[in-house]
């Protein structure tokens, strides 16, 4: 498959999607959207792939939603379309573990895809922020969502209401993103870390991943229960006994992926 608008490439068992396109700063119109989500989803099918890694470029990771694709939509056309459209909701339903990898703006749309994302781990450049308000609009792939989930309603309704972006150090103190790390380093940082996720057993990291998502849909008790089935049902695959045996033999687990 070839994308004009994203890039893919495997390194060891990292899929790779990087967004590209410089002259928007990466703004999601359909055809990245689609190309994104189809990339995604052939990853996501993949069993040589442990790990969806998705970045930008350095000056953003992508500055929103296309404006200029949006501005003259009607009402009835975005009912009619149900805009967005699920093509943005894919990265949020992959069973691969993923993470986003944020430098530069990551605001309107473009933190709202991140956010989609498992984790975010931030170049110290990275701005984030919903800023819809200031378009006469509101967040709407999930940003009043999940920024509330993910840092507590008042600086969801800070950032919602006022547009206002968030730096990096601020994100991470409000628990947006797992680590912040210099820039410069950014490729390289997240790159160890989906390499580290995609040297487990892909069926577990996938079970763990919907237990702690779970976190985000149900009651306490509700939540605990999933998870101990979850756990239970560790206990049917090959690599459950594979990584408790090397443990105790003191070697390395040869996972099976099974
Ligand atoms: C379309 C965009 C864009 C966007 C930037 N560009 N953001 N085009 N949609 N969201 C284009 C600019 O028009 C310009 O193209 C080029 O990218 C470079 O941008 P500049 O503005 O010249 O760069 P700079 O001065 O550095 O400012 C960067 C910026 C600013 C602060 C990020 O571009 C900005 O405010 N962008 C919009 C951010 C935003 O409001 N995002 C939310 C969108 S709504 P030309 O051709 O003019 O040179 C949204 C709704 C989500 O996401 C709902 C679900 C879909």
């Amino acid at each position: 498959m070839t994308y004009e608008l994203i890039q893919v490439e495997t390194q060891d068992r990292v899929g790779v999607l990087t967004l590209n396109r410089p002259d928007a700063l990466n703004a999601l119109n359909a055809q990245l959207v689609r190309e994104l989500g189809e990339a995604a989803q052939a990853f996501d099918q993949d069993p040589e792939i442990g790990c969806i890694l998705v970045t930008g470029m350095e000056k953003a990771f992508a500055a929103g939603a296309d404006i200029k694709e949006m501005k003259d939509k009607t009402y009835e056309q975005v009912f009619a379309e149900d805009f967005i459209t699920d093509d943005w909701e894919v990265l949020a339903k992959l069973r691969t573990p993923v993470v986003a990898a944020v430098s530069g703006f990551a605001l309107g749309g473009g933190c709202e895809v991140a956010m989609m994302c498992d984790l975010i781990i931030a170049g110290d450049s990275a701005k984030f922020g919903q800023p819809e308000i200031k378009l006469g609009t509101i967040p709407g792939a999930g940003g009043t969502q999940r920024l509330t989930r993910a840092v507590g309603k008042a600086k969801a309704m800070e950032l919602c209401l006022t547009g206002r972006m968030m730096d990096a150090e601020e994100a991470e103190r409000a628990g947006l993103v797992a680590k912040v790390v210099p820039a410069a380093d950014l490729q390289t940082e997240a790159m160890k870390t989906a390499g580290a996720i995609a040297g487990m057993s892909l069926p577990i990291a996938q079970r763990c991943k919907e237990a702690v998502n779970i976190a985000f849909e149900t009651t306490l008790n509700e939540g605990v229960r999933f998870e101990r089935r979850t756990f239970h049902s560790t206990f049917a695959t090959h690599d459950r006994s594979e990584g408790m045996d090397a443990f105790v033999n003191k070697r390395k687990p040869d996972w099976q992926h099974r």
